[in-house]
């Protein structure tokens, strides 16, 4: 048992800070609602410190989202966000290891992270059956895949995230994990994965306000926390 004075608190971590993968961009998948909502959570980022934040709504078959309707909605919230003080906004997605996916990367439809990276998930439960293809297919189009949320996957090992790394692809914390929110297993495999220094970005992947009230009482122990700092002096 680790004793609470080897503790750290997590909020220190938002200064600085840029959130590579969020829900922020609002009424377009299963995160934030409304303007009011985003507005909300962009504020509590600013007093918190974060300096940039990439909104990377959901594009799957179940959520076909287009560029061009995810470029207009960017639109409608800057223009919304007018003279407030929030931090720097990027428009990109999280793109689903789908048919769709497929169809897009072929048209040349996707919005990457920075130029170079294109944000996939995958089910948690099982990888496509053609998930070697998709990977392929999108390092040839020129783009360096980064795996959302790793620790997450319920079907992957050790060997599953050796395998993926060293076939170019790269990992992409979810804060909420190494915090306990997904559960033990979740907190274990990214506790494990930063420890090897697996990881190239972090993100919140915040869906909602609620996740910032959880965050306030998040404590860390010393050696995860530090951890953590290298990881995100890193990518910053
Ligand atoms: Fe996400």
């Amino acid at each position: 048992m680790e004793l609470p004075f080897f503790k750290k608190a997590l909020l220190p971590v938002f200064n600085g800070f840029v959130d590579y993968h969020s829900h922020i961009l609002p009424g377009v998948d299963d995160g934030v609602r409304s303007f009011e909502d985003s507005k909300k959570i962009l504020e509590e980022y600013t007093r918190l410190g974060v300096r940039k934040v990439y909104l990377t709504p959901h594009v799957m078959e179940d959520v076909p989202n287009t560029v061009e309707e995810l470029k207009k909605r960017f639109e409608e919230l800057k223009a919304y966000l007018e003279g407030v003080t929030v931090p720097e906004l990027v428009l990109a997605s999280e793109n689903m290891l789908d048919g769709l996916f497929s169809e897009r990367l072929e048209k040349g439809e996707l919005l990457p992270l920075d130029g170079e990276h294109v944000l996939v998930e995958t089910s948690y439960y099982n990888p496509p059956y053609n998930m070697e293809e998709l990977i392929f297919k999108l390092k040839s189009a020129g783009y360096i895949p980064l795996l959302a949320h790793p620790e997450r996957y319920r079907y992957m090992e050790k060997s599953d995230y050796e395998h993926w790394k060293n076939s170019g692809v790269h990992f992409q914390m979810n804060l909420s994990s190494l915090v306990g929110f997904y559960g033990d297993s979740a907190r274990k495999n990214a506790e494990m994965l930063l420890k090897e220094n697996m990881y190239d970005f972090i993100g919140t992947d915040l869906h909602r306000y609620r996740v910032l009230e959880m965050y306030e009482g998040a404590k860390l122990s010393k050696r995860i926390f530090s951890y953590l700092e290298k990881l995100i002096y890193f990518v910053r």
